[in-house]
Order: C-alpha cells, then sequence, then structure tokens
C-alpha cells in the first residue's frame, strides 16, 4: 500500500445545494485525511486549463460553463492509496451508472453536475494539486 495524495473538488451544484460537509463527511469516512482546502471561484481560463486533456471534446464548453457557475471547494486528500480510494467513494462520472452509495449515485445530479472531481492517476494528482496549492499549503497528516 502507498501513502498518495489526491486532488477533490466539490464541484458547483454541490457547493450551491449545500453538501460540502456531505462530502468531506463521506471522504473522512472512508479513512481520507484532509490536508489542504480552499474555496474559489474558478475563472473560465483556469477551468479550461484544468480541464484541458477534455478540449476536444463535445462537452467541453458546457464543462468549463458549469465549473464556473458557481464556487467550488478544492482539497488535497491522504492516504493509502488515496487516488483509487477517492474515486471508488466517488463513483462512475454518470450517476445512472454509478454504485449504490457512491457519492454520485446518492448525489449528483447529471453526468455533468455530478458534485465530486477526483484525479484519476498519481501522475494527474500531482500536476493538479499543484495547480491549486503550493507544498507550504499543506499538512501531512500521516
Ligand atoms: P472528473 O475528472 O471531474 O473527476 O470526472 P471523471 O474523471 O469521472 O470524468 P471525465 O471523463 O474526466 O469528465 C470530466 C467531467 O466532464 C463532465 N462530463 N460531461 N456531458 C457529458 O457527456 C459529460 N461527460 C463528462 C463531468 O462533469 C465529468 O466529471
Ligand atoms: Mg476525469
Amino acid at each position: 500500500m502507498a501513502l498518495e495524495r489526491t486532488l477533490s473538488i466539490v464541484k458547483p451544484d454541490g457547493v450551491t445545494r449545500n453538501l460540502i460537509g456531505e462530502v468531506i463527511r463521506r471522504l473522512e469516512k472512508s479513512g481520507l485525511r484532509v490536508v489542504g482546502s480552499r474555496m474559489l471561484r474558478l475563472t473560465t481560463a483556469q477551468a479550461e486549463g484544468f480541464y484541458a486533456v477534455h478540449r476536444e471534446r463535445p462537452f467541453f464548453r458546457d464543462l468549463v460553463t458549469y465549473m464556473t457557475s458557481g464556487p467550488v471547494v478544492v482539497q488535497v486528500l491522504e492516504g493509502e492509496n488515496a487516488v483509487a480510494k477517492n474515486r471508488e467513494v466517488m463513483g462512475a462520472t454518470d450517476p445512472k451508472k454509478a454504485a449504490p452509495g457512491t457519492i454520485r449515485a446518492d448525489l449528483a445530479e447529471s453526468i455533468e453536475a455530478n458534485t465530486v472531481h477526483g484525479s484519476d492517476s498519481v501522475e494527474n494528482a500531482k500536476v493538479e494539486i499543484a495547480y491549486f496549492f503550493k507544498d507550504s499549503e499543506l499538512c501531512a497528516r500521516s
């Protein structure tokens, strides 16, 4: 087992519906620890940069509009196998396909407004964490 860090975002639909605490409660209950956290409203440039890997996808413009529609909470989670663990607690992208009991199955509104983001690999987690946080803003918990 490897101690990892991953980037988590409570997306605008989660913040708007007062689900910040519920999302973090589920992540903490799984054993993940919050080592950094901040609320912000993404600019268009920040959202485009963050999801640049999807820029050729048909849903890209809608995704950027959605991600800038309200504040988000960005947080760094730390724990054993944190990347996979976070994705497991989140559930599949489409809430209709997400496993019962996952955040997206229980809370997401749609395939786009799906309440949470999670890094999909250790390499991407490093890039995504650095997108929002300096090392000095993170507090090791393990
Ligand atoms: P995320 O990056 O946000 O954690 O989500 P993910 O890995 O589960 O899914 P990904 O394929 O990376 O897609 C990024 C986000 O784009 C929106 N999306 N919309 N309308 C659509 O068909 C569609 N597909 C994806 C979602 O907000 C998704 O989480
Ligand atoms: Mg993704």
